[in-house]
Protein backbone atom coordinates (compact mmCIF):
# COMPACT_ATOMS: atom_id res chain seq x y z
CA UNK A 1 0.00 0.00 0.00
CA UNK A 2 1.66 3.62 -1.08
CA UNK A 3 0.57 6.42 1.29
CA UNK A 4 2.26 9.46 2.90
CA UNK A 5 3.37 7.54 5.87
CA UNK A 6 5.27 4.87 3.64
CA UNK A 7 7.13 7.81 2.27
CA UNK A 8 7.69 9.19 5.30
CA UNK A 9 8.80 5.60 6.91
CA UNK A 10 11.26 5.25 3.48
CA UNK A 11 12.70 8.49 4.73
CA UNK A 12 13.49 7.88 8.20
CA UNK A 13 14.93 4.60 7.12
CA UNK A 14 17.05 6.66 4.60
CA UNK A 15 20.78 6.38 5.58
CA UNK A 16 21.28 9.35 2.84
CA UNK A 17 19.08 11.64 4.39
CA UNK A 18 21.81 13.78 6.33
CA UNK A 19 23.24 14.79 2.95
CA UNK A 20 19.96 17.24 2.12
CA UNK A 21 21.53 19.61 5.01
CA UNK A 22 24.18 20.18 2.45
CA UNK A 23 21.48 22.23 0.16
CA UNK A 24 20.15 25.95 1.22
CA UNK A 25 16.46 24.42 -0.39
CA UNK A 26 13.77 27.48 -0.05
CA UNK A 27 11.11 26.86 1.87
CA UNK A 28 7.92 25.38 0.53
CA UNK A 29 9.39 24.05 -2.42
CA UNK A 30 9.58 20.50 -4.26
CA UNK A 31 13.06 20.83 -6.10
CA UNK A 32 12.59 18.04 -9.16
CA UNK A 33 14.95 20.13 -11.58
CA UNK A 34 18.27 19.61 -9.96
CA UNK A 35 18.77 17.88 -13.56
CA UNK A 36 18.53 21.25 -15.00
CA UNK A 37 20.43 23.59 -12.71
CA UNK A 38 21.78 22.15 -9.14
CA UNK A 39 20.46 23.90 -5.96
CA UNK A 40 22.66 26.06 -3.99
CA UNK A 41 25.58 24.48 -1.66
CA UNK A 42 25.52 25.96 1.86
CA UNK A 43 28.87 25.97 1.35
CA UNK A 44 29.32 27.85 -1.94
CA UNK A 45 28.57 31.12 -0.40
CA UNK A 46 31.20 31.26 2.19
CA UNK A 47 33.27 29.66 -0.24
CA UNK A 48 33.14 32.42 -2.96
CA UNK A 49 33.58 35.21 -0.67
CA UNK A 50 36.48 33.81 0.88
CA UNK A 51 38.25 33.78 -3.11
CA UNK A 52 36.90 36.98 -3.43
CA UNK A 53 37.93 38.31 -0.24
CA UNK A 54 40.69 36.33 0.96
CA UNK A 55 42.28 35.61 -1.93
CA UNK A 56 41.33 37.85 -5.30
CA UNK A 57 41.36 41.14 -2.57
CA UNK A 58 44.17 40.16 -0.48
CA UNK A 59 46.94 38.42 -2.66
CA UNK A 60 45.39 39.83 -5.73
CA UNK A 61 47.23 38.31 -8.67
CA UNK A 62 49.81 36.25 -6.30
CA UNK A 63 46.53 34.03 -5.89
CA UNK A 64 47.48 32.45 -8.84
CA UNK A 65 50.47 31.01 -7.28
CA UNK A 66 49.67 31.02 -3.36
CA UNK A 67 45.68 30.09 -3.56
CA UNK A 68 47.20 27.80 -6.50
CA UNK A 69 44.24 29.21 -9.00
CA UNK A 70 46.60 27.75 -11.81
CA UNK A 71 46.12 23.91 -10.77
CA UNK A 72 41.89 24.50 -9.91
CA UNK A 73 41.39 22.79 -13.44
CA UNK A 74 42.82 19.79 -12.59
CA UNK A 75 42.19 19.44 -9.29
CA UNK A 76 38.67 20.03 -9.51
CA UNK A 77 39.06 17.32 -12.63
CA UNK A 78 40.75 14.74 -10.52
CA UNK A 79 37.52 15.25 -8.00
CA UNK A 80 35.25 14.53 -10.70
CA UNK A 81 37.04 11.54 -11.88
CA UNK A 82 35.96 9.24 -9.36
CA UNK A 83 32.34 9.94 -9.82
CA UNK A 84 32.66 8.64 -13.54
CA UNK A 85 35.02 5.77 -13.42
CA UNK A 86 38.24 7.97 -14.36
CA UNK A 87 41.64 7.89 -12.89
CA UNK A 88 43.73 10.67 -11.40
CA UNK A 89 45.46 13.09 -13.96
CA UNK A 90 43.01 11.69 -15.95
CA UNK A 91 40.08 14.58 -16.58
CA UNK A 92 39.82 18.10 -16.10
CA UNK A 93 37.21 20.78 -15.44
CA UNK A 94 36.63 23.68 -18.41
CA UNK A 95 34.91 25.61 -20.90
CA UNK A 96 31.18 24.60 -21.62
CA UNK A 97 30.04 20.90 -22.01
CA UNK A 98 29.58 22.25 -25.85
CA UNK A 99 33.22 23.95 -26.06
CA UNK A 100 34.52 20.43 -24.53
CA UNK A 101 32.40 18.59 -27.42
CA UNK A 102 34.17 20.97 -30.19
CA UNK A 103 37.49 19.99 -28.67
CA UNK A 104 37.25 16.35 -28.23
CA UNK A 105 35.14 16.09 -31.59
CA UNK A 106 38.03 17.52 -33.35
CA UNK A 107 40.61 15.50 -31.73
CA UNK A 108 38.83 12.45 -32.24
CA UNK A 109 38.52 12.63 -35.92
CA UNK A 110 42.16 13.70 -36.56
CA UNK A 111 42.93 10.14 -34.81
CA UNK A 112 40.60 8.92 -36.98
CA UNK A 113 41.77 10.55 -40.05
CA UNK A 114 45.57 9.68 -39.38
CA UNK A 115 44.13 5.82 -39.45
CA UNK A 116 41.81 5.62 -41.81
CA UNK A 117 40.79 8.65 -43.53
CA UNK A 118 37.57 6.95 -45.58
CA UNK A 119 35.66 7.04 -42.19
CA UNK A 120 33.70 10.09 -42.42
CA UNK A 121 30.09 9.53 -40.51
CA UNK A 122 29.43 10.43 -37.39
CA UNK A 123 26.80 8.28 -35.80
CA UNK A 124 24.29 9.50 -33.28
CA UNK A 125 21.05 9.80 -32.12
CA UNK A 126 18.33 12.20 -33.61
CA UNK A 127 17.28 12.79 -29.96
CA UNK A 128 21.04 13.65 -28.82
CA UNK A 129 20.76 17.01 -26.96
CA UNK A 130 20.76 19.74 -29.83
CA UNK A 131 24.16 21.07 -29.13
CA UNK A 132 25.85 17.80 -29.64
CA UNK A 133 24.07 17.92 -33.36
CA UNK A 134 25.11 21.40 -33.78
CA UNK A 135 28.45 21.00 -32.78
CA UNK A 136 29.28 18.37 -35.33
CA UNK A 137 27.58 20.36 -38.29
CA UNK A 138 29.65 22.88 -37.12
CA UNK A 139 33.22 21.25 -37.23
CA UNK A 140 32.50 19.60 -40.20
CA UNK A 141 31.32 22.77 -41.97
CA UNK A 142 34.90 24.15 -41.03
CA UNK A 143 36.17 20.85 -42.44
CA UNK A 144 34.98 21.55 -46.00
CA UNK A 145 31.81 19.10 -45.43
CA UNK A 146 34.22 16.55 -44.81
CA UNK A 147 31.79 14.59 -42.22
CA UNK A 148 28.03 13.67 -42.07
CA UNK A 149 26.08 12.93 -39.18
CA UNK A 150 24.31 9.73 -39.43
CA UNK A 151 21.21 9.87 -36.94
CA UNK A 152 19.45 6.60 -35.40
CA UNK A 153 15.93 6.88 -34.42
CA UNK A 154 16.30 4.28 -31.82
CA UNK A 155 18.48 3.03 -29.86
CA UNK A 156 18.31 -0.52 -30.93
CA UNK A 157 19.38 0.68 -34.59
CA UNK A 158 22.87 1.76 -33.13
CA UNK A 159 25.09 -1.42 -34.05
CA UNK A 160 23.79 -1.77 -37.56
CA UNK A 161 24.44 1.63 -37.92
CA UNK A 162 28.28 1.38 -37.33
CA UNK A 163 29.99 -0.18 -39.92
CA UNK A 164 33.43 0.74 -42.24
CA UNK A 165 32.52 4.71 -42.84
CA UNK A 166 32.07 5.55 -39.20
CA UNK A 167 34.32 7.53 -37.76
CA UNK A 168 32.44 8.14 -34.53
CA UNK A 169 29.49 7.06 -32.18
CA UNK A 170 28.36 10.18 -30.29
CA UNK A 171 25.99 9.54 -27.57
CA UNK A 172 24.77 11.30 -24.63
CA UNK A 173 25.00 8.29 -22.04
CA UNK A 174 21.13 9.71 -20.41
CA UNK A 175 19.10 10.93 -22.76
CA UNK A 176 18.06 14.77 -21.67
CA UNK A 177 14.65 14.31 -22.85
CA UNK A 178 13.35 10.20 -21.63
CA UNK A 179 15.74 9.75 -19.38
CA UNK A 180 16.65 6.79 -21.11
CA UNK A 181 20.30 4.98 -20.56
CA UNK A 182 22.55 3.91 -23.26
CA UNK A 183 24.37 0.00 -22.13
CA UNK A 184 28.05 2.04 -22.38
CA UNK A 185 30.27 -1.06 -22.44
CA UNK A 186 28.20 -2.54 -24.94
CA UNK A 187 27.78 0.08 -27.29
CA UNK A 188 31.35 1.40 -26.54
CA UNK A 189 32.67 -2.58 -27.86
CA UNK A 190 30.12 -2.21 -31.12
CA UNK A 191 31.49 1.16 -32.04
CA UNK A 192 35.37 -0.57 -31.65
CA UNK A 193 34.09 -3.48 -33.17
CA UNK A 194 33.30 -1.59 -36.14
CA UNK A 195 36.55 0.30 -35.81
CA UNK A 196 35.23 3.59 -34.79
CA UNK A 197 35.94 5.59 -31.50
CA UNK A 198 33.22 7.08 -28.95
CA UNK A 199 32.26 10.18 -27.43
CA UNK A 200 30.04 10.47 -24.41
CA UNK A 201 28.25 13.06 -23.20
CA UNK A 202 27.87 12.74 -19.68
CA UNK A 203 25.33 15.72 -18.72
CA UNK A 204 22.94 13.76 -17.27
CA UNK A 205 25.01 11.10 -15.75
CA UNK A 206 27.61 12.87 -13.99
CA UNK A 207 26.82 12.53 -10.16
CA UNK A 208 23.12 10.51 -10.89
CA UNK A 209 24.36 7.47 -11.80
CA UNK A 210 27.68 5.34 -11.57
CA UNK A 211 29.67 5.99 -14.83
CA UNK A 212 32.56 3.45 -15.72
CA UNK A 213 34.60 5.12 -18.42
CA UNK A 214 37.59 3.11 -18.11
CA UNK A 215 35.97 -0.36 -17.38
CA UNK A 216 33.58 0.19 -19.88
CA UNK A 217 36.37 1.16 -22.80
CA UNK A 218 35.05 4.76 -23.55
CA UNK A 219 37.21 6.96 -25.66
CA UNK A 220 36.31 10.39 -24.93
CA UNK A 221 33.73 12.28 -22.77
CA UNK A 222 32.16 15.43 -22.01
CA UNK A 223 29.90 16.25 -18.65
CA UNK A 224 28.21 19.38 -17.50
CA UNK A 225 29.18 21.28 -13.87
CA UNK A 226 25.78 23.08 -13.59
CA UNK A 227 23.03 19.93 -13.01
CA UNK A 228 24.07 17.18 -10.31
CA UNK A 229 27.40 18.39 -9.88
CA UNK A 230 25.94 21.37 -8.17
CA UNK A 231 28.75 23.96 -9.44
CA UNK A 232 26.54 26.64 -10.21
CA UNK A 233 24.65 28.47 -13.54
CA UNK A 234 27.08 28.10 -16.19
CA UNK A 235 29.63 26.13 -14.00
CA UNK A 236 32.64 24.89 -16.45
CA UNK A 237 32.12 21.71 -17.59
CA UNK A 238 34.72 18.88 -17.66
CA UNK A 239 36.52 16.99 -20.55
CA UNK A 240 37.81 13.14 -20.28
CA UNK A 241 40.44 11.39 -22.51
CA UNK A 242 41.12 7.84 -22.30
CA UNK A 243 44.35 7.45 -21.23
CA UNK A 244 45.35 5.75 -24.83
CA UNK A 245 44.57 8.85 -26.63
CA UNK A 246 46.23 11.11 -24.33
CA UNK A 247 49.38 11.23 -26.59
CA UNK A 248 47.68 11.80 -29.95
CA UNK A 249 44.93 14.26 -28.29
CA UNK A 250 45.38 17.49 -30.79
CA UNK A 251 43.85 20.38 -29.36
CA UNK A 252 42.15 22.40 -32.11
CA UNK A 253 41.27 25.72 -29.64
CA UNK A 254 45.30 25.50 -29.25
CA UNK A 255 45.23 28.78 -26.36
CA UNK A 256 48.13 29.35 -24.13
CA UNK A 257 46.99 27.88 -21.23
CA UNK A 258 47.42 24.59 -23.02
CA UNK A 259 50.94 25.14 -24.10
CA UNK A 260 53.74 23.15 -22.26
CA UNK A 261 55.42 26.23 -20.40
CA UNK A 262 52.76 29.46 -20.90
CA UNK A 263 54.73 31.76 -19.48
CA UNK A 264 57.51 31.22 -21.92
CA UNK A 265 55.76 33.20 -24.15
CA UNK A 266 56.70 31.71 -27.21
CA UNK A 267 55.44 32.19 -30.67
CA UNK A 268 55.20 28.48 -31.54
CA UNK A 269 52.36 26.05 -30.32
CA UNK A 270 53.47 23.15 -28.02
CA UNK A 271 51.00 20.79 -26.36
CA UNK A 272 51.25 20.39 -22.38
CA UNK A 273 51.50 17.28 -21.02
CA UNK A 274 48.60 15.34 -20.04
CA UNK A 275 45.37 16.87 -19.36
CA UNK A 276 46.70 20.45 -19.49
CA UNK A 277 46.33 20.25 -22.83
CA UNK A 278 42.69 20.05 -22.92
CA UNK A 279 42.94 23.71 -21.34
CA UNK A 280 42.45 26.87 -23.87
CA UNK A 281 42.42 29.93 -21.83
CA UNK A 282 42.32 31.36 -18.27
CA UNK A 283 39.96 29.67 -16.02
CA UNK A 284 37.16 31.35 -14.50
CA UNK A 285 38.41 30.83 -11.21
CA UNK A 286 35.16 32.29 -9.20
CA UNK A 287 32.82 29.60 -11.37
CA UNK A 288 35.24 27.34 -10.66
CA UNK A 289 35.67 27.23 -6.87
CA UNK A 290 31.84 27.23 -6.90
CA UNK A 291 31.66 23.77 -8.72
CA UNK A 292 34.81 22.48 -6.68
CA UNK A 293 31.79 23.22 -3.84
CA UNK A 294 29.43 21.30 -5.94
CA UNK A 295 31.34 18.48 -6.33
CA UNK A 296 32.31 18.37 -2.61
CA UNK A 297 28.15 17.64 -1.97
CA UNK A 298 28.35 14.42 -3.81
CA UNK A 299 31.89 13.59 -2.75
CA UNK A 300 30.54 13.90 1.05
CA UNK A 301 28.16 10.47 0.07
CA UNK A 302 31.36 8.47 0.16
CA UNK A 303 31.13 7.70 3.38
CA UNK A 304 27.62 6.64 3.35
CA UNK A 305 28.83 4.45 0.02
CA UNK A 306 29.18 6.74 -2.57
CA UNK A 307 27.75 6.88 -6.18
CA UNK A 308 26.56 3.08 -5.72
CA UNK A 309 24.20 4.08 -3.20
CA UNK A 310 23.20 7.48 -4.52
CA UNK A 311 22.05 4.42 -7.56
CA UNK A 312 19.84 2.60 -5.48
CA UNK A 313 18.09 5.64 -3.56
CA UNK A 314 17.88 7.54 -7.13
CA UNK A 315 16.28 4.03 -8.57
CA UNK A 316 13.73 3.76 -5.62
CA UNK A 317 12.94 7.69 -6.29
CA UNK A 318 12.06 6.81 -9.76
CA UNK A 319 10.63 4.03 -9.35
CA UNK A 320 8.64 5.24 -6.33
CA UNK A 321 7.15 8.66 -8.31
CA UNK A 322 5.87 6.28 -11.20
CA UNK A 323 4.15 4.51 -8.55
CA UNK A 324 2.93 7.26 -6.87
CA UNK A 325 2.04 9.03 -10.09
CA UNK A 326 0.40 6.41 -11.97
CA UNK A 327 -1.89 5.60 -9.31
CA UNK A 328 -3.01 8.98 -8.33
CA UNK A 329 -3.11 10.68 -12.12
CA UNK A 330 -4.00 7.53 -13.84
CA UNK A 331 -6.72 8.58 -17.18
CA UNK A 332 -5.59 11.68 -17.37
CA UNK A 333 -3.10 11.68 -20.08
CA UNK A 334 0.13 11.39 -19.00
CA UNK A 335 2.17 8.76 -20.65
CA UNK A 336 5.66 7.35 -19.04
CA UNK A 337 8.30 8.48 -21.50
CA UNK A 338 11.06 7.22 -19.12
CA UNK A 339 12.07 3.18 -19.36
CA UNK A 340 10.00 1.39 -16.30
CA UNK A 341 12.99 -0.89 -15.74
CA UNK A 342 15.72 1.11 -13.53
CA UNK A 343 18.36 -0.37 -15.05
CA UNK A 344 17.83 1.04 -18.36
CA UNK A 345 16.92 4.97 -16.81
CA UNK A 346 19.08 8.44 -15.37
CA UNK A 347 17.58 9.76 -12.17
CA UNK A 348 14.94 11.21 -13.74
CA UNK A 349 11.19 10.63 -14.78
CA UNK A 350 9.74 12.15 -17.65
CA UNK A 351 5.66 12.11 -19.42
CA UNK A 352 4.40 13.12 -22.45
CA UNK A 353 1.39 15.11 -21.62
CA UNK A 354 -0.31 17.19 -24.86
CA UNK A 355 0.22 20.62 -22.73
CA UNK A 356 3.27 20.00 -21.36
CA UNK A 357 4.48 23.58 -20.68
CA UNK A 358 1.14 25.30 -19.15
CA UNK A 359 0.80 21.84 -16.68
CA UNK A 360 4.88 22.47 -16.04
CA UNK A 361 3.69 26.23 -15.16
CA UNK A 362 1.10 25.33 -12.91
CA UNK A 363 3.16 22.95 -10.79
CA UNK A 364 5.52 25.14 -10.54
CA UNK A 365 2.86 27.74 -8.99
CA UNK A 366 2.09 25.50 -6.53
CA UNK A 367 6.32 25.03 -5.79
CA UNK A 368 6.86 21.77 -7.87
CA UNK A 369 9.62 22.54 -9.93
CA UNK A 370 10.36 20.15 -13.02
CA UNK A 371 10.47 21.46 -16.57
CA UNK A 372 9.38 21.39 -20.08
CA UNK A 373 10.94 19.97 -22.90
CA UNK A 374 9.80 20.76 -26.31
CA UNK A 375 7.62 19.47 -27.88
CA UNK A 376 5.39 18.16 -24.90
CA UNK A 377 7.77 16.39 -22.43
CA UNK A 378 7.24 17.08 -17.90
CA UNK A 379 10.56 16.12 -16.68
CA UNK A 380 11.24 15.37 -13.04
CA UNK A 381 14.90 15.17 -11.55
CA UNK A 382 15.60 13.04 -8.69
CA UNK A 383 18.79 13.88 -7.02
CA UNK A 384 19.27 11.84 -3.98
CA UNK A 385 21.05 13.99 -2.51
CA UNK A 386 18.34 15.78 -1.22
CA UNK A 387 15.30 14.57 -2.53
CA UNK A 388 13.36 12.43 0.15
CA UNK A 389 10.67 10.08 -0.63
CA UNK A 390 7.88 12.41 0.92
CA UNK A 391 8.80 14.72 -1.93
CA UNK A 392 7.97 12.20 -4.16
CA UNK A 393 4.57 11.68 -2.65
CA UNK A 394 3.84 15.45 -1.88
CA UNK A 395 4.28 16.28 -6.07
CA UNK A 396 2.42 13.19 -7.44
CA UNK A 397 -0.30 14.48 -5.02
CA UNK A 398 0.09 18.18 -6.37
CA UNK A 399 0.37 17.03 -9.99
CA UNK A 400 -3.26 15.01 -9.35
CA UNK A 401 -4.39 18.47 -7.71
CA UNK A 402 -3.70 19.97 -10.98
CA UNK A 403 -5.05 18.18 -13.12
CA UNK A 404 -8.50 17.08 -11.03
CA UNK A 405 -9.44 20.87 -10.74
CA UNK A 406 -7.84 21.65 -14.85
CA UNK A 407 -6.23 25.04 -13.43
CA UNK A 408 -3.25 24.03 -15.67
CA UNK A 409 -5.95 25.61 -18.45
CA UNK A 410 -5.85 28.91 -16.99
CA UNK A 411 -5.16 31.80 -19.39
CA UNK A 412 -1.86 32.91 -16.69
CA UNK A 413 -0.10 29.39 -17.53
CA UNK A 414 0.07 29.54 -20.87
CA UNK A 415 2.99 31.93 -22.24
CA UNK A 416 6.20 30.99 -22.65
CA UNK A 417 9.19 31.96 -20.95
CA UNK A 418 12.72 32.41 -22.90
CA UNK A 419 14.07 29.67 -20.98
CA UNK A 420 12.04 26.60 -20.55
C1 LIG B 1 23.06 16.36 -22.86
C2 LIG B 1 23.53 17.77 -22.89
N1 LIG B 1 24.66 18.08 -23.56
C3 LIG B 1 25.11 19.34 -23.64
C4 LIG B 1 24.43 20.37 -23.04
C5 LIG B 1 24.92 21.79 -23.26
O1 LIG B 1 25.70 22.23 -22.27
P1 LIG B 1 26.30 23.72 -22.30
O2 LIG B 1 25.17 24.64 -22.61
O3 LIG B 1 26.75 23.90 -20.92
O4 LIG B 1 27.36 23.77 -23.30
C6 LIG B 1 23.28 20.10 -22.29
C7 LIG B 1 22.58 21.19 -21.60
O5 LIG B 1 21.57 21.03 -20.98
C8 LIG B 1 22.81 18.77 -22.23
O6 LIG B 1 21.69 18.47 -21.58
Amino acid sequence: MINRDEALRRDAADTLAPLRDQFALPEGVIYLDGNSLGPLPRATPDRLAAVIRGEWGKDLIGSWNSAGWIDLPADVGDQIAPLVGAGAGELIAADSTSVNLFKVLAAALRIVAEDEPGRVEIVSERDNFPTDLYIVQGLSDLLGGRYTLRLVDSADEIPAALGANTALLLLTHVNYRSGAMHDMATLSAAAHEAGALTIWDLAHSAGAVPVALNDDGADFAIGCGYKYLNGGPGAPAFLWVAPRHVGRFRQPLSGWMGHARPFDFVPDYEPGEGVSRYLCGTPAILAMSALECGVETLLAAEPYGGMAALRAKSQALTDFFIECVEARCAGKGLQLVTPRDPARRGSQVSFAFDDAWPLCQALIARGVIGDFRAPDILRFGFAPLYIRFVDVWDAAEVLGTVLDTGEWLEARFVERNAVT
